[in-house]
């Protein structure tokens, strides 16, 4: 490999999972062992670089070129879709959007109800479809408490335990989709560099194209 490739990764549990698939496709990943407080990697044959950077702002990184391929939950996706090229579905990282609320909630009530969510575009595009003109209301995060105080009829939010929803006495009425890690590239970098095609066909290999269901 000539280029160096720069990847970025979404700090946390994507990160762990996608180092841990790039040790199954025999990459040497000890470089990234012990990583203190470091946001960026490179590794001893300066093959590889890696940026540790939150969720949004890999589609960021990407989209201006600075890193070639990110990894990133479809839930960012779904908020973020342009300015790269969705390549491969990492099959991990595996939850889904739901709408949950209270017991009480009705789903079926006429009232125009008020939504609350980290993910606008998804709940607006999900009520719209159902032909539901719902108020959305932007939470940042903890977004569960919002129907049990009286802010929101509902949530439209991730679930992947459901150990969240359970503690704040929230149920799941609806499931909207499955979301799960993807791999983004930029799409120059994919059309001037051989070898980006080349590593991913390399992991494609390793998750294999078929989509594991969220259960
Ligand atoms: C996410 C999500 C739920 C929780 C779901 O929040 O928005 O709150 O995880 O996980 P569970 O089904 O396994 O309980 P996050 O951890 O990102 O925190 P936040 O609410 O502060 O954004």
């Amino acid at each position: 490999m000539t280029n160096q490739m720069t990847i970025a990764l979404t700090k946390g549990r994507i990160e762990k999972d996608t180092v841990a698939l790039l040790k199954k496709a025999g990459f040497d990943m000890s470089f990234m062992a012990d990583k203190g407080r470091n946001l960026i990697f490179e590794s001893p044959d300066k093959k590889f670089r890696f940026l540790l950077v939150k969720a949004p702002d890999v589609t960021t990184y990407v989209r201006h070129g600075v890193a070639d391929i990110g990894v990133v939950g479809k839930d960012v996706l779904i908020e973020h879709p342009m300015g790269y090229l969705e390549m491969l579905d990492l099959n991990f990282g595996l939850c889904k959007f739901t709408v949950a609320s209270v017991p009480s909630y009705n789903p079926n009530d006429h009232k125009r109800k008020r939504i609350a969510t980290k993910y606008p575009t998804v709940a607006r595009d999900y009520f719209n479809k159902k032909g539901e003109d719902v108020e959305i209301i932007s939470i940042q995060g903890s977004v569960e408490i919002s129907p049990v105080l009286g802010l929101a009829d509902a949530i439209v939010d991730i679930v992947e335990t459901g150990n969240t929803l359970v503690a704040n006495g929230l149920v799941v009425f609806e499931d909207i989709c499955r979301i799960s890690a993807r791999l983004i590239a930029n799409k120059a970098a994919i059309k001037n560099n051989p070898e980006l095609m080349a590593f991913i066909k390399k992991i494609e290999a390793i998750v294999g194209n078929e989509e594991v269901p969220f259960k």
